[in-house]
Order: structure tokens, then sequence, then C-alpha cells
């Protein structure tokens, strides 16, 4: 087995707040080979951004911080960095030029004042020795590549000149420029129109072959995983509920929790007028207020006093690729979720 690109042992991220210390990550382990795609996928205040934040070195702190675990990176170099406990100065330096991140919101990446391509060349300058004039380049490639329509043109734009597409593709291209071998994209299609997100995604997946590039994409839509991941990773309140290479998980899910969200995938030439698509009644536990047992026992039509809502379920392997923290995965194979 070849060096992993990233492993993630442990992670804990902690936030003190009102009402105490809560912890938004507790416990996620998870690897990225080189070229792989892994899929986090949640529901909302699962701890999905907080985890990559803790990557990108981008916790806020306070009220955050890395209260435990390891994020052992294999650099270029051939240095392995523990980004859990990396100084400020290893981080910019890996920051961009060997990991880029791209955000659900593109404004929180691009600064309105320059414009986009002025932005793209000070992130190419500030990590590789390029002349202003072939890092302009460079730049305009990199837009042409993601399929931005007169890319010359849209070199000089403002950033609020732009459509949200195109903004999003400037800060991908932002993003890759420096060719990072690990890329964490953070629900980069969800503002957009589907046929957009397509486009995005196909480019993700081209860009990711040709630099042989890690790749963590963050998204609430198993139907978008079904389409990009090699391995599937689902969080649930700051845990890994389950984990398996991605054909497991569409073919045979052992947590209910992805039973229950891949029933709300929403289906190609589905009967729109069918109703709405069925989600999982109940909402995610607040951090500070997490029941006793399994987390998810609450919502969960398989959940028994015993063991579900007496212990805390370990993670369980079911094979050696798949993990699962259900008591009762035995039990309820077959059953419907
Ligand atoms: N800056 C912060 N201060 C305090 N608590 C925070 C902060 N950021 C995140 N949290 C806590 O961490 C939890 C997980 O947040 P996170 O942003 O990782 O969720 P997510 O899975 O990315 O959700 P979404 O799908 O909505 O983006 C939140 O519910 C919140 O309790
Ligand atoms: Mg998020």
């Amino acid at each position: 087995m070849t060096q992993p690109l990233l492993e993630v042992r442990d992670l804990r991220v902690d936030f003190r707040g009102e009402m105490g210390t809560v912890s938004a990550v507790s416990g996620i382990s998870f690897t990225v080979q080189k070229g792989e795609t892994l899929v986090i996928v949640g529901e909302s205040g699962s701890g999905k951004s907080v985890t990559s934040l803790a990557v990108m070195g981008l916790i806020p702190q306070p009220p955050g911080r890395i209260a435990g675990g390891e994020i052992l990176f294999h650099a270029r170099d051939g240095q392995t960095h523990d980004l859990a406990k990396a100084d400020a100065r290893t981080m910019q330096h890996l920051r961009g030029a060997e990991i880029a991140m791209i955000f659900q919101e593109p404004m929180t990446a691009l600064n309105p004042v320059y414009t986009i391509g002025a932005q793209i060349v000070e992130t190419i300058r500030l990590h590789e020795p390029l002349s202003r004039r072939a890092a302009r380049l460079r730049a305009i490639d990199m837009l042409a590549l993601l399929g931005v329509p007169e890319p010359q043109r849209r070199f000089d734009a403002y950033p609020h000149e732009l459509s949200g597409g195109l903004r999003q593709r400037a800060m991908i291209a932002m993003a890759l420029a420096c060719s990072p071998s690990l890329l964490i994209a953070d629900e980069p299609t969800t503002a957009l129109d589907v046929t957009v997100q397509a486009q995005i995604l196909d480019m993700i997946a081209r860009l990711q072959k040709e630099l042989s590039m890690g790749v963590i994409f963050i998204t609430h839509n198993l139907g978008v995983a079904a389409e990009i991941a090699d391995r599937v990773l689902v969080m649930y309140a700051g845990q890994t509920v389950e984990a398996a290479p991605a054909a497991d998980i569409f073919q045979d899910p052992r947590m209910p929790y992805t039973r229950g969200l891949l029933k709300s995938i929403p289906r190609l030439g589905m009967d729109r007028d069918a109703g709405p698509l069925p989600t999982i009644p109940g909402t995610v536990p607040n951090l500070g207020e997490m029941p006793r047992g399994c987390a998810f026992h609450p919502r969960c039509t398989h959940a028994l006093p015993d063991p579900c809502m007496a212990r805390r379920p370990d993670l369980e392997p079911v094979t050696e690729r798949h993990v699962v923290r259900c008591a009762r995965w035995r039990d309820i194979a077959g059953q419907p979720a």
C-alpha cells in the first residue's frame, strides 16, 4: 500500500460557547489516496465543514480548537506534516500550493475590490517563482480550462461583474492554479443551477485525473456522491456513522441514517407531482444535548430501548473496507429502511 496523501486519525474539534464546550467533530478518521475522491455526506450541522476547516488549518480559534487527533499530510517533498499541530508558516506554505479549498460561497474566497485575474495571479506568485506575465498566461489558461468564455476579457472583471456560475469557476481556477495535490470542495455546487453543477463536477473530475489530485468533496446530496465518489463517509452529529467504497454505500447501506439519506435522492424522470421526497423526520441533535445511547436513535425506526437507547455504539467492521456505527446492523439487514 502506498502512503496515503492524507490520513486523519481520531480528529476532535471543540467549540467553546455559552453552554460550555461542545465537540463539533468527535473522533473522525479517514484517509485520502492520491487520485481518490472521498465524499463526506451528512445533514446540516453534522461537522462536515468543521472537518475540512481543520485540514486547512482554518478553525476560528477561539472559540474553536483542535482538541485531539492527527491530520497527517504527505507533502511533495516527501515530508509528512501533522496539520493538527503545524505552525502558521507551514500551513501558509501548504495552503494553495499543495492543499486548496473551494467554498460553497465564492465570495468567501474572492476579494470584491480586486479583479479575478489579479487574485489568481497573486495566488500563483505567492507559491511559484513566476513572472507577472507568465502567471497571467497561466491564469487565463486556467479560466479557459474551466470553461470561462472569453477568458482574456474575464481576467479583468471584478467578482460582482460575473454571474454566480462564473464566479464559482474563477474561485475554482484560483484553487487549482498551483496544481494542489489535495482539493477540498465544500458544497461547491449547491447554489448553482443543475446544468452548471454538472459542468463543474465534470471539470473537477477531469482536472483530478490530469493532476492525480486527491479530492474531499462535501455535500448534502448522495446523488452527487453517486456520480463522483470512490469512497463515501457519512457523518452524523460529529461522528462517522458509516464509511465504505461508494458501491457498498449504494448497494449495501447498513446504517438506518444512510438508508434515510438514500431515500431522499431525487431521481431522473421522477414524477414531480408525486409529492415531496421523503426526508428523515426530526433534526440533528443539538451538540450540547446529545441523547443517551446512539445519537441517531430518536429518529430511527429500528431503535430499541436496549441497546440503542442505552449505549453509544462503536464503529464496527462490516467488511474490511466498510464500517458502520449501529448496534443493530446485523439484525436489520434485509428489513426496509
Ligand atoms: N464558529 C463556530 N462557533 C461555534 N460553533 C461552531 C462554529 N462553527 C461550527 N460550529 C458548530 O459545529 C457544528 C457543525 O458545523 P459544520 O459547519 O461543520 O456543519 P456542516 O456539516 O458543514 O453543515 P452544513 O451542511 O450546514 O454546512 C455546528 O452545528 C456548530 O454547532
Ligand atoms: Mg458546511
